[in-house]
């Protein structure tokens, strides 16, 4: 039977989602070449929208509240169970080598899905390079499974370009599914077919291995097809229940790098499209890289060309101009982060402004409306609410109360070459241009630092510390420079003009 759905719904308005069946394991083909990415790298840690494609089905698969999940890996199988090794509970690996085909893979499998059949009745099928894929579809669609008593079921699609997929081929009055055939086995006939095969299955787990066993790898890529067990069940009168599914985008297949920019524009649009639809402004969204796990509130307008990254949270009312870069950072309400900043681990509080050109590095924490301004770095420091550093100046390992001005120029000179030293400056300071405070310092509340001033010791409250030669005024230099050089110079005496006379 046929079924079709409207648009699948996204997980965030679904809340929290029930399984249907908690019979149900997983099993993620991500063993394969990905020979047509042409890298070092295995196909499923490649990142989509910041995240490994790998990470996103196993993150999927954690939605649906299956607990078993056995992945299959084989090439690069070191890397990518080192990048999971950090994280508890992600699935159980299971070794494919050589790789001889997704048949090959799921048949690698086979010890641990006989243990499997004691357990649990019904095994989801996925592959680790189809990474758009929602927990709301699988719900649908192993729900589906469920009421249709098949012994299979299969996601199927209808795409414009069906080169790189698998075709599936109905027939008889009822239109039936009655195999899957690969492009490069297809007839021409058959290759003019758009619906296809999106690498989504159920399985009924003993049939599973009863239909894997008979696999041969008889087709022209001299593999054993996963694919083929279709075809042979339907040779034994084993009904498949095949979904049929929109929109397509969904079920993309991830094998070479034009169809991962592909997937990534269309992460990249459904998260710009979530935040203006919950009240973001976006002047140009296709400008803009923003992860699916950056949060921004409501009233914040976004200027072209921004990138905000990873858990970076943006508060109501802010601005965040042209260029700004923003990775795993906090930005409170009403800030406005200017043109070409750059910011990381930092967190900026409700009313500041930092920018244009300005840096902070991780550790940095700004009060409320203070002003970072242009060649300003700020490195593991706080600045208290309302102070000031506007222009090239570095900060790095200090603490700074609030209301301070911090002249241009002024350097913390946190390094001596061994050890990083703090700086601690009270509340209300003035500290004027060009100032080198070298650390470990402090300068006390409502003190004054005269500028061009080198510190080397700590200025108590209320003071005004100077630290630079005094000027001296040499009366009539010019005219004595003058006399000096014409009473020399032949060619001043003979009246001829020469250099800058
Ligand atoms: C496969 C399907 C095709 C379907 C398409 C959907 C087969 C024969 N073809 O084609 O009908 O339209 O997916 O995206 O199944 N893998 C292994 N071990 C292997 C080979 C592959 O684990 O030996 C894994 C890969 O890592 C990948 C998945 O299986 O995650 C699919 O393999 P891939 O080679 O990409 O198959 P397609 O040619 O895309
Ligand atoms: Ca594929």
């Amino acid at each position: 039977m046929v079924r079709r759905w409207k648009n699948a719904k996204s997980p965030r308005s679904m809340g929290k989602i029930q399984m249907a069946d908690t019979q149900t394991a997983a099993l993620i083909l991500a063993a394969g070449m990905g020979t047509r990415m042409k890298s070092e790298i295995p196909k499923v840690l490649h990142p989509v929208a910041g995240q490994a494609m790998l990470e996103r089905v196993l993150a999927t698969v954690r939605q649906l509240g299956i607990s078993e999940t056995y992945t299959v890996i084989g090439h690069g199988h070191e890397k990518i169970k080192a990048h999971f090794a950090g994280q508890s509970n992600t699935t159980r690996w299971i070794l494919q080598e050589p790789q001889r085909g997704t048949g090959d893979a799921v048949r690698a499998a086979r010890a641990s899905l006989l243990d499997l059949a004691s357990r649990a009745r019904t095994v989801l099928v996925l592959s680790g390079d189809v990474p758009l894929l929602q927990a709301s579809t699988l719900v649908q669609f192993l729900e589906s499974h469920t009421e249709s008593e098949a012994k299979a079921s299969i996601i199927t699609t209808d795409v414009e370009d069906a080169t790189h997929y698998g075709r599936i081929i109905r027939k008889g009055p009822d239109g039936h599914l009655a195999e899957i055939v690969e492009n490069k086995d297809a007839t021409g006939e058959q290759r003019k077919i758009r619906e296809i095969n999106t690498g989504i299955y159920a399985f009924d787990v003993r049939t599973l291995i009863e239909y894997t066993d008979r696999l041969t790898p008889s087709n022209k890529a001299n593999e054993y097809y996963l694919t083929d067990v279709f075809g042979l069940m339907d040779a034994d009168g084993i009904p498949v229940h095949p979904v049929r599914l929109s929109p397509a985008w969904e079920f993309l297949g991830i094998n070479h790098r034009k169809e991962l920019s592909q997937a990534e524009a269309i992460l990249r649009e459904r998260k710009t499209t979530q935040l203006m639809l919950a009240g973001v402004t976006i002047h140009a969204p296709a400008t803009c890289t923003i992860d699916d796990t950056v949060e921004v509130g409501p009233d914040s307008v976004i200027f072209p060309n921004v990138s905000l990254y990873g858990s970076t949270k943006v508060g109501r009312a802010c601005q965040l101009r042209s260029g700004a870069v923003l990775h795993d950072v906090v930005v409170d309400d009403r800030a406005i982060i200017k043109e070409w900043s750059v910011l990381e681990h930092a967190i900026v509080g409700p009313e500041a402004q930092v920018g244009p050109f300005a840096h902070l590095r991780p550790g940095t924490k700004l009060g409320r409306d203070v002003r970072v301004g242009n060649f300003v770095e700020v490195k593991n420091s706080t600045l208290g609410d309302k102070t000031k550093a506007s222009h090239l100046t570095y900060l790095g390992d200090s603490t700074l109360g609030g209301k301070c001005n911090i002249g241009a120029g002024t350097i913390t000179c946190n390094y001596d070459g061994f050890h990083k030293n703090h700086t601690t400056i009270g509340d209300n300071v003035f500290i004027g241009s060009d100032v080198i405070l070298v650390a470990p310092i402090s300068v006390g509340k409502d003190a004054f630092v005269a500028a061009g001033s080198t510190i080397t010791h700590d200025v108590p409250d209320g003071a005004l510390a100077i630290a630079r030669e005094r000027q001296v005024d040499k009366a009539g230099y010019r005219a004595i420079l003058e006399e000096k050089h014409s009473s020399s110079c032949q060619q001043c005496r003979d009246g001829e003009k020469h250099g800058g006379h």
